[in-house]
């Protein structure tokens, strides 16, 4: 995206990746808090979604307003997207999505979720490779499918394509638009002159749905009450730092965020998984055999050298891979403890340690059923 998005994407400078803690403070957002989790989970009567007691949801912009409102009963929605980039999702994608599916289920509320067929033709467009205008918008049309397979509530879910929604949105995105400068832009996203027009104008087009005064079907003429939740990656944060900068000159509510931390590639923490990658990324429309050569041949390994000593010493969880993705997509607390004794440093209690390729199996066996199920939905 624009330089500074390219940044985050990259930001990573040694094996256990991107200094989290770094972008809390260099952006001003807020730690997720044991506190705020023990209030949510107070309130809902729920226990709190992995990712949240495993610090994957680790960052957040007034969630406690959120819970505010939930409390006294008043109107919120969430509000998510995708830039369609690739056939399929991968299991990156899912992250946000599976968390939204958990928010929605849990708060019981509206959701809208953006398709950004105009962003990708802006960044990605190349009409000689045949990327052209109508490849995105088809894309968007086909990611939407691995989207409503996450199971939403169709009742009360809106997924649109920019393409199609614009004319609707269109007051608000201008609105937007004159209250943001060029240099106010610049100074965000590190556009340079060479870009073209449309992705310096795009940033008020992904902010435009953190009002509800964009929906008018869903919301009403002119709502400027219902508050919005974003549930995002932290690198989409530089578009709502910019939004929630704009909002109370425009007479709107600024919006709330949940940011998570990124899944990372299969080679490593180093990187985040990207579409763009086939053999270092697990799309969800990947075959059983594709995810088992996937993992047993890319997985980045934080086991010893030796099987001797690995036998030992165990292994360096923090940059496992195997041991990552479980903290992802493993939801059985137990297991996860388990793997951690077994497979990583530490007294070695019955027998030897575990190795990587048993770990690397105890992977293939989590998500295997993951990517079934969701296939079939
Ligand atoms: P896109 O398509 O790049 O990503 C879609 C969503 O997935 C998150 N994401 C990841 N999460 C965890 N680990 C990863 N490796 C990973 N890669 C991507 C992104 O943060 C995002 O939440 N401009 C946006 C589309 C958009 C949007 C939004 C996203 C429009 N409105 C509102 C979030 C909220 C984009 O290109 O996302």
């Amino acid at each position: 995206m624009g330089a500074r998005r390219e940044q985050l994407d990259v930001e990573a400078d040694d094996e256990e990746g991107i200094d989290y803690d770094k972008l809390i403070d260099r952006f001003g957002s807020q730690r997720i808090s044991d506190e705020l989790i023990a209030r949510m989970e107070k309130l809902t009567g729920k226990k709190a979604h992995p990712w949240l007691r495993r610090g994957i949801f680790f960052s957040h912009r007034d969630f406690e307003l959120i819970l505010d409102l939930y409390e006294a009963k008043k109107p919120f929605y969430l509000y998510t997207g995708r830039g369609p980039s690739s056939d399929a999702l991968h299991m990156g994608h899912l992250i946000p999505f599976m968390f939204t599916k958990w928010l929605q289920d849990t708060f019981d509320v509206p959701l809208v979720i953006q398709m950004t067929d105009d962003e990708k033709y802006l960044w990605k467009g190349d009409i000689e490779k045949g990327q052209t205008l109508d490849k995105f918008y088809k894309l968007g049309k086909e990611n939407a499918r691995d989207i409503i397979a996450c199971g939403f509530d169709v009742s009360k879910t809106f997924i649109f394509s920019n393409l199609e929604y614009m004319g609707h949105m269109y007051p608000t995105v201008v609105k937007i638009e004159k209250a943001v400068t060029y240099s106010q832009a610049k100074g965000i996203f590190g556009f340079i002159d060479s870009d073209n027009v449309g992705k310096h104008s795009f940033p008020a087009i992904q902010a435009a749905p953190s009002f509800p005064v964009a929906f008018p079907h869903m919301f009403g003429e002119n709502n400027t009450e219902a508050l919005c939740l974003i549930p995002c990656a932290i690198d989409q944060d530089p578009y709502f730092r910019m939004t929630r900068d704009v909002a109370p000159r425009l007479g709107w509510k600024k919006p709330a965020l949940l940011h998570s931390k990124f899944f990372p590639a299969l080679t490593g923490a180093k990187s985040k998984m990207s579409a763009s990658n086939a053999s270092t990324t697990i799309y969800v429309s990947d075959t059983p055999n594709e995810i088992k050569t996937k993992v047993n041949k890319y997985a980045f390994s934080g086991g010893q050298v030796s099987v001797d000593d690995q036998k030992k010493m165990g292994a360096n969880l923090d940059v496992d891979v195997s041991y990552q993705w479980m903290r992802f997509f493993c939801d059985d607390d137990e297991l996860l403890a388990k793997m951690a004794a077994e497979y990583g440093p530490g007294p070695v209690r019955q027998g030897d340690k575990m190795l990587t390729g048993e770990a690397k199996a105890m992977l293939i066996e989590t998500i295997k059923p993951i990517i079934a199920k969701h296939q079939a939905a």
